[in-house]
């Protein structure tokens, strides 16, 4: 009676045996899973491994129960599975389907700039906060953890990441998903794997030996999961080594069987390209079926399983993989409701704090920052600063609701789409922070006015912008549309200049030496004007460091011939060109400033690098070794005359040049005008391995190793030595 009454279907072969123990919140998620699993009929577990677009229909109409965002697959309502209602959320929820239907949503900052705090704790805070706003929006599942390596500084997506180094993108992205997680809600991390360049992403092979890449973008990843845990692992668009990431064994088995996720493994939106080989390799949910040429996951795995082509037994994995991490986050228990929004002040005040640690000073010549608060002409110029700040496109474009400018993108024969400006303009926060000033704006368009006004001003802020979005690459390094041009007639006007950057990327910097000073804003979210003049007139001594090297141009590059630039977007199954590879082996692990070590070119500015209004001093430095455990201690002081935080960095050099130089730790560290601090530093082995592909396991070979307390990945500092027996280290 009870098995009708929950409407079991007790003829379906597969309902084996019944156990309500999945209703139980204390007994653990894979024991739920489990008795789920083995509640169901077949037809329901076929029904759980496909999921559609959740927004516009591509084919048919838009599910009734669907919240209206990227990704729905229906649930289970007889056994309380709730729907998968899935959201973008990297950067905040986003909300593609118009601004009225969800609640205010708030913008971090992009990833950069989040990389550039190095400080796992703000990627917690904005995680936590996203998680908050998309739980209150209804969603359950966020298509977050973005933890793709920066190896191009051309990409396109390179602002939806952390970086270039594996250590500090893990470590971040690992808290930003505790952070998500730690509402209850699930989170991805994505994009599985070498998704590093937008050009072909959907047709192009991303080529890399095994030992490198798991030195590398692997790292980024195995570190991220031991984190951050998340629910589920969303596969990138390219291939790996020839093989599609939705279906390449290899690469899945390494995170399933090494690294022992037992979360689900779901596609990206279009990347699943057949049946019985995704489904082998470990494919356990094909995402947005409509992009895919057919729903492979739909009647074709069903008669593959009939056939036996694909065993019950890996259905039945799918779907408790998928089961234990919706019970393990708790939207079983306690399903996110769509209810009124929370503090968005205090939402807003998590974005601003993440700017205002993120913002990086590259220059500043003469004392030009920070601006006095009693200057009588200030003229600003450019990237619509009268209106707001600029964010980047695509699936991660988070558009409050509130009042915000839309600015049809400018062809620059690349890219071409709509850019927002959240609505937090520079211009007023500056008028704000210095209400006695006559401060002018200029367009910037007409570079012969812009350095006219320049002209005799107390001060010069100019912005300059770089857009950047998914699905594009930008074709150089070069600030689009005549920038160049423009700041360099008005730093010969004034040498006073300022030059504020919002871009997705490292840019080249013609003009670099002609201006007085150079902040990276990165985009820098909901209030990132506010931000931006809080560094400008010091209230916030500026601690940002670059989390990847700005190089001099694409000529210092592994690959510097520019792509063959156009959209993504091909239609489904008419991909938009041959495809291509791509041979990461050239810089292998190297990327970024490894590589730039390798090849001993000198960048425009390293990795880990930015100024503050005070100055430090690393000293003291002192190395153990004891068990194999490896702890590095040293003293920090502020030997300057401002308040400031510091963020030493720890390298870690093989002297038998089994690697190069390596970030191995970092930390942030507030200190007063003479304050100092002793530090310590535990140094994952890992780091101090090289992986071996025969074995599996990680190697630390016998010999010296140097260890280097840095302002950055190119800066002196001071060195110890420290000798390693060999070591080889439990899977
Ligand atoms: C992107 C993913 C995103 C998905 C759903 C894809 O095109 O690559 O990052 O989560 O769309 O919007």
């Amino acid at each position: 009676m009870l098995l009708a009454a929950l409407g079991l279907a007790t003829t379906s072969a597969s309902v084996v045996s019944f156990d309500d123990r999945w209703r139980d919140p204390t007994v653990t998620p894979d024991v739920r899973a489990q008795a789920a699993l083995q509640a169901m009929t077949q037809d329901e577990k076929l029904a759980l491994v496909h999921a559609r677009y959740g927004l516009q229909p591509v084919h048919g109409r838009k599910a009734a129960d669907a919240i209206g965002s990227a990704g729905f697959a229906p649930g289970l309502p007889r056994l309380g599975l709730p729907p998968l209602q899935e959201s973008d959320a990297g950067l905040g929820v986003a909300n593609p389907s118009g601004i009225d239907r969800l609640n205010e949503v708030t913008a971090l900052p992009s990833s950069l700039a989040l990389g550039a705090t190095f400080d796992p704790a703000l990627a917690h805070a904005g995680g936590a906060m996203i998680g908050g706003e998309a739980r209150r929006a209804g969603f359950n599942v966020l298509l977050a953890g973005g933890a793709n390596l920066t190896r191009d500084p051309r990409g396109g997506r390179n602002f939806e990441y952390l970086g270039e180094d594996p250590l500090l993108t893990g470590r971040m992205v690992g808290e930003a998903i505790a952070g998500i997680q730690s509402q209850r809600v699930v989170s991805t991390i994505k994009h599985f794997a070498l998704n590093d360049q937008e050009t072909g992403r959907i047709v192009l092979s991303a080529d890399l030996g095994e030992r490198a890449a798991r030195e590398s973008d692997l790292l980024a990843f195995e570190l991220a999961l031991e984190i951050g845990h998340p629910g589920a692992v969303m596969t990138s668009y390219n291939r790996v080594n020839g093989v599609y990431a939705s279906q390449n064994a290899a690469l899945l088995s390494i995170l399933k069987r090494d690294w022992h996720f037992d979360g689900w493994v779901m596609s990206d939106w279009g990347a699943v390209h057949d049946t019985v080989p995704a489904a082998l390799a470990g494919l356990d949910q094909e995402s947005g079926e409509e992009f895919d040429d057919e729903p492979y996951f739909g009647a074709p795995l069903a008669a593959a399983v009939e056939r036996n082509d694909v065993p019950q037994a890996r259905l039945d994995d799918m779907v408790r993989r998928q089961l234990r991490s919706v019970f393990a986050a708790g939207i079983v228990d306690d399903p996110p409701r769509r209810t009124r929004p929370g503090d968005l002040e205090a939402d807003a005040g998590i974005a601003r704090t993440i700017a205002e640690n993120g913002i990086v000073l590259l220059r500043n010549e003469r004392g030009a920052l920070p601006l006095p608060r009693d200057l009588h002409r200030i003229v600003v110029i450019g990237a619509h600063a009268d209106r707001g700040v600029l964010s980047g496109g695509g699936s991660s474009q988070v558009t409050p609701s509130g009042a915000f400018s839309l600015i049809k993108e400018q062809a620059t024969g690349v890219t071409s789409g709509l850019k927002f400006y959240l609505p937090s303009p520079p211009l007023a926060a500056i008028r704000a922070l210095s209400p006695q000033a006559e401060v002018q704006f200029v367009a910037g368009d007409d570079h012969a006015a812009a350095a006219a006004a320049a002209r005799g001003a107390d001060a010069v802020v100019v912005f300059a912008e770089q857009w950047t979005a998914e699905s594009y690459d930008v074709p150089d390094m070069s600030l689009p549309t005549g920038q160049d041009d423009m700041i360099a007639r008005v730093a010969a006007a004034n040498p006073r200049t300022v030059v504020v950057l919002e871009t997705g990327n490292p840019v080249a910097m013609p003009w670099r030496d002609k201006v007085a000073g150079i902040v990276e804003a990165w985009y820098p979210g909901a209030r990132g004007g506010e931000a931006i003049a809080d560094i400008l007139f010091g209230r916030v001594n500026p601690s940002g460091r670059l989390p990847m090297t700005f190089p001099q141009d694409v000529g210092q590059l592994p690959r510097p011939a520019a792509h063959d630039l156009r959209s993504t977007q091909g239609s489904p199954g008419a991909p938009y060109k041959p495809r291509f590879d791509v041979d990461y082996g050239i810089e292998g692990a190297d990327i970024g400033y490894k590589w730039h070590l390798r090849q001993r070119i000198v960048p425009l500015y390293p990795f880990g690098f930015g100024l503050s209004f005070t100055r430090f001093a690393e000293t003291g430095l002192a190395v153990t070794s004891e068990g194999g455990r490896v702890v590095a201690s040293f003293e920090v002081a502020n030997i300057g005359p401002r308040a400031g935080t510091d963020t030493p960095q720890i390298y870690v050099e093989s002297e038998d040049r089994h690697f190069v130089r390596r970030l191995a730790g970092f930390v942030r560290v507030t200190l007063a005008p003479g304050e100092r601090q002793r530090i310590e530093m535990t140094i994952d082995p890992r780091l101090l391995a090289t992986f071996d592909e025969a074995t599996k396991r990680w190697v630390i070979a016998p010999g010296r190793y140097a260890v280097s307390a840095r302002s950055d990945a190119l800066a002196d500092g001071p060195l110890a030595t420290v000798t390693l027996a060999a070591q080889s280290l439990a899977p």
